[in-house]
């Protein structure tokens, strides 16, 4: 009888007792189709000079269009939006349209449906392990009230309503 081991079972197990949002990172290279996957790696970083970050799989299928990438998108989803995460977590996914998003300043797609949105500029990219990490500048955000989609154990769930964001 052949058991199937996953040497990093534990470790997933205890990295997945950090409960996170969940958000779709998005690119559009030049001469290449836009890109998506879903995220739960993306965390802010720096206000001054703003800065967030995600960490990208070598070897997820987007890896390419993200390295070939000067820009990306963060668009953090709302409760209800598990349909949007599986959907930019499933290999092969259909390219972002455009009746699904817009595009802001660096033309990276940013999700018409969301709780939060980033339009970054790749600062750098750092090597680690099977990911690569990707630090971006913020050029364009905006948030708004709602509830947000959480992940946690593999599993997902729905964050407390917050008001809309404080006006500048
Ligand atoms: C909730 C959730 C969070 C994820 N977070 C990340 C992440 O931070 N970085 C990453 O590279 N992949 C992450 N993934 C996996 C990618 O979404 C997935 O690998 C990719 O979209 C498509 O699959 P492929 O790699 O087989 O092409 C996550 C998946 C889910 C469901």
């Amino acid at each position: 009888m052949v058991h199937e081991v996953d040497p990093y079972r534990r470790l997933k197990d205890a990295f997945a007792r950090y409960a996170t949002g969940v958000a779709i990172a998005t690119c559009a290279p030049p001469g290449r189709a836009p890109a998506a996957l879903t995220v739960n790696s993306f965390t802010s970083v720096s206000l001054n000079p703003s800065l967030v970050l995600w960490s990208l799989q070598r070897s997820a299928g987007a890896y390419d269009a993200f390295m070939a990438a000067d820009n990306y998108a963060i668009s953090v989803l709302r409760a209800g939006q598990e349909a949007t995460s599986t959907r930019f977590a499933t290999r092969g996914a259909e390219s972002p349209t455009r009746e699904e998003f817009e595009t802001w300043a660096t033309g990276a797609p940013v999700l018409r449906e969301r709780l939060a949105g980033f339009d970054c500029r790749i600062s750098a990219r750092h090597d680690a392990g099977d990911h690569v990490i990707l630090v971006g500048e913020v050029l364009q955000f905006d948030s708004f009230g709602g509830k947000p989609l959480l992940y946690y154990a593999s599993g997902y769930a729905t964050g407390p309503d917050v008001a809309k964001a404080a006006a500048d």
